[in-house]
């Protein structure tokens, strides 16, 4: 099997053409200054995909908020000088033939914000109080002012994608960042005009969708990521105090209220969908794998243990439990699925009438060609498989159904995103730890192959 397939086959949505069909999912890391302008690594970075043939980047969740950041030296969008050199890494990887959705999103109490901790690390949708999701020991309702002061950042950062270039826009109402905040029954337990009925926990997203497309224009690519099912209950988590009904405590949306939300979301002029599943990054859903890699895990509670006193006791439980428990413990819910919520990603296509981008676990071209060619999807999106093999494409245009050395979906590169490079660390898919080292260095070295 050479050559052709619907892998390659170009197709456009609302009038941008994708060489492929198989694109870059977003990969966020610590590839940006200090102040959160972009920098060289990164445009070696995202050029390094396009010149091996996807269709298109969708960019790290990159923040509208400059106060709100997950974590330090990741890129920001949040004011005006942070346009110019994200323009100039977009040109070069058009001039490649690939186009360059730009990602948007707010990490609410998610946030590791810069120096110190902070109050804006604890702003969410309500107050209460999760262990393993978030840094400070609580989160914090936002105030009516600081929700609508939100919308307005993601309209502002939504202009400069437009002027920074860009083929699209997308915004992240997943990933358990602060859009998903609002749409969670577990977390969002506000009273007021944006919590309590899933029409009003949809509320803070019709706000920014509208003022969104409002910002761009009727004419630009504009797409949202979601989460299919929040699944709650994995990976394990102490979220404080419980919601009626348990369900959606231990749940969150299910397909019903997610269906919901992506209609309303076509009306107000959303062109696509982009399906994962799952609540928080990482999740088992979304970054499906078999395990979680419990020495990164380790590292990275290590780095932040000084940002709270939940975040000294994580560290502190993690250097303390022996290893084969805390394997088993770490392990629950995880579990790797080929093409994990391609299912959800086909009923989001049916039922919706929307293009979807598929997410999740894909690496083998039989399979892909099957999931396009069933119409379960329009487009697939790939991190892991393509941060292994940066030339998965040109190896199935070679005729290889899988790749010579395919990721495992270890997770290694998941967990070590905040705390080092970008790159593959799996140690089974190199002959030494000096090859291993070249590689990771090679996606982050301007100049490099
Ligand atoms: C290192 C790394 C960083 C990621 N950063 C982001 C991010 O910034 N925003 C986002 O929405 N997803 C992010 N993801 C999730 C991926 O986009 C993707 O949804 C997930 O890895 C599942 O796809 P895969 O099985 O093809 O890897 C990241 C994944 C990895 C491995």
């Amino acid at each position: 099997m050479t050559g052709g397939g619907k892998i390659f086959e170009s197709t456009a949505i609302k009038g941008v053409e994708f060489r492929s069909r198989v694109i870059r999912s977003s990969i966020g890391g610590r590839y940006a200054f200090y102040d959160g302008a972009v920098n060289p690594a990164w445009a070696h970075f995202e050029r390094r995909f396009a010149e091996h043939g996807v269709g298109a980047i969708i960019s790290a969740t990159i923040t509208v908020n400059d106060r709100r950041w997950s974590p330090l030296e990741y890129p920001k969008i949040s004011q005006d000088r942070f346009i110019k050199p994200i323009r100039e890494g977009v040109r070069a990887v058009q001039a490649l033939g690939c186009r360059y959705i730009l990602q948007l999103g707010d990490p609410g109490y998610h946030t590791q914000a810069g120096l110190f901790s902070e109050r804006e690390d604890e702003m969410s949708s309500s107050s209460g109080f999760d262990f393993f999701f978030g840094y400070r020991s609580a989160r914090s309702a936002m105030s009516i002012a600081e929700v609508e002061q939100a919308v307005d950042d993601f309209a502002q950062a939504a202009r400069r994608v437009r002027e920074a270039g860009c083929d699209g826009l997308e915004i992240t109402a997943s990933k358990g960042y602060l859009i998903h905040q609002f749409l969670n029954p577990a977390i969002n337990r506000r009273t007021d005009r944006y919590g309590g009925s899933v029409e009003k926990r949809f509320q803070f997203l019709r706000e920014i969708a509208t003022a969104v497309r409002k910002s761009v224009g009727p004419d630009f690519l504009f797409g949202v990521r979601l989460s299919a099912r929040d699944f709650n209950y994995t990976p394990l988590d102490l979220r404080w105090p419980p919601v009626l009904p348990l369900r959606h405590w231990w749940f969150g949306n299910d397909l019903p209220e997610t269906l919901g939300y992506a209609r309303q979301l076509k009306a107000l002029g959303v062109d696509y969908l982009h399906i994962s599943n799952g609540y928080g990054f990482p999740n088992p859903k979304e970054n499906p794998g078999d395990g979680y890699p419990v020495r990164e895990i380790g590292m990275f509670m290590n780095s932040i243990r000084h940002l709270s006193r939940k975040a000294a006791i994580r560290a502190a439980l993690i250097n303390s439990i022996p290893m084969p428990i805390l394997r088993m413990i770490v392990g629950i819910g995880w579990r790797y699925e080929q093409g994990a919520n391609l299912g959800d990603a086909a009923t989001f296509r049916r039922e919706v009438g929307l293009p979807v981008i598929a997410n999740g676990g894909f690496q083998q071209r039989s399979f892909i060609e099957d999931a396009l060619a069933s119409g379960s999807c329009d487009l697939v999106s790939m991190a892991r498989p393509l941060l292994a093999n940066v030339d998965l494409l040109d190896q199935f245009r070679a005729g290889r159904d899988l790749p010579e050395r395919p990721c495992t979906f270890c997770n290694r590169c998941t967990a070590r995103t905040t705390i080092g490079p970008l790159g593959c660390y799996e140690p089974k898919r190199f002959g030494s730890q000096d090859e291993m080292e070249r590689q990771i260095l090679q996606w982050s070295a301007p100049g490099e192959a």
